[in-house]
């Protein structure tokens, strides 16, 4: 399953997972040369400052909405390019030094399949690094919408959902990771708790992306008042005596050499 998401307000809403990748970025040690593929580049602002860091090498930025990489292509360049595609169906062999990938795949469901996926892409020597949601990410967020699902005017679009993320704890990650012969393992936790400036704020990144799965299954006339329950139930719960938002942010990191 994957999900279309309104790129241009992601741009506005994801400092917070921009803020992240930007970490992520500056801890990379890169000649400069490397072949580099960004899984769920969305709109395409942390694949082009991995483009600057390999100026001899090149960049290729996937993601399944459409509308993020229609705005990703602004950054398109010699070295850079960006391409419409699923995660799940990823088919490279021996073309990667780095799998690179900030805020997406818990998106993904079978990291068991994404790692296979991920190995066959790098050529030997070649690195994964993940960050992305683990277990205890946005307790509030989910509590709320679970509430939500179960009112009796939205149950009925909820009877066969299918819950969108993996949030894993380390130890159920690096479990995985080592069914793999990668090299130099490591899996950590990340605690990056937020607490939004102001109501707007964190309102922008409820509704990007974090609702897009469940207003999806809901008839149009009843999409306006999940949305406005879980938003107003938000502010109500997480809201702090000076006046910021909080919400759980937890995330798992992983770096592994093939
Ligand atoms: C929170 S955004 C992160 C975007 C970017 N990496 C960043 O840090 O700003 C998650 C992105 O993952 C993409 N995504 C989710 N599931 C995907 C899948 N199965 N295949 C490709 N992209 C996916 C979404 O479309 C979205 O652009």
């Amino acid at each position: 399953m994957t999900y279309e998401f309104d790129s241009r307000k992601y741009e506005k809403a994801s400092a917070h997972q921009k803020e992240w990748g930007e970490r992520l970025i500056s801890e990379l040690s890169l000649r400069g040369d490397e072949r580099i593929l960004d899984l769920g580049c969305g709109d395409g602002r942390l694949t082009a400052q991995l483009a600057e860091l390999v100026p001899e090498g090149s960049v290729l930025g996937i993601d399944a909405s459409s509308g993020m990489i229609e705005v990703a292509q602004k950054y398109r360049k010699d070295n850079l390019s960006f391409l419409l595609l699923d995660i799940n169906s990823l088919d490279f062999k021996d073309e990667f030094d780095l799998v690179f990938s900030n805020a997406t795949v818990h998106w993904i469901k079978d990291h068991n399949a994404l790692l296979r996926k991920v190995w066959r892409s790098l050529r030997n020597d070649g690195v994964v690094r993940f960050n992305f949601a683990g277990s205890g990410n946005c307790s509030n967020f989910f509590a709320i919408v679970k509430t939500a699902m179960k009112k009796p005017r939205y149950a009925k679009y909820f009877s066969d959902f299918v819950w969108p993320w993996f949030m894993p704890t380390v130890d159920e990650y690096e479990t995985i990771v080592r069914q793999f012969p990668f090299r130099d393992i490591r899996v950590w936790a990340d605690n990056a708790d937020h607490y939004f400036p102001d109501s707007q704020t964190m309102t922008k990144w409820i509704e990007q992306p974090s609702l897009v799965p469940f207003l999806k299954c809901i008839d149009q006339s009843d999409r306006q008042a999940f949305r406005d329950f879980v938003v107003q139930r938000m502010i109500e719960e997480t809201r702090q005596d000076d006046e910021t938002f909080f919400e759980t942010f937890r995330r798992i990191n992983v770096y592994a050499r093939k």
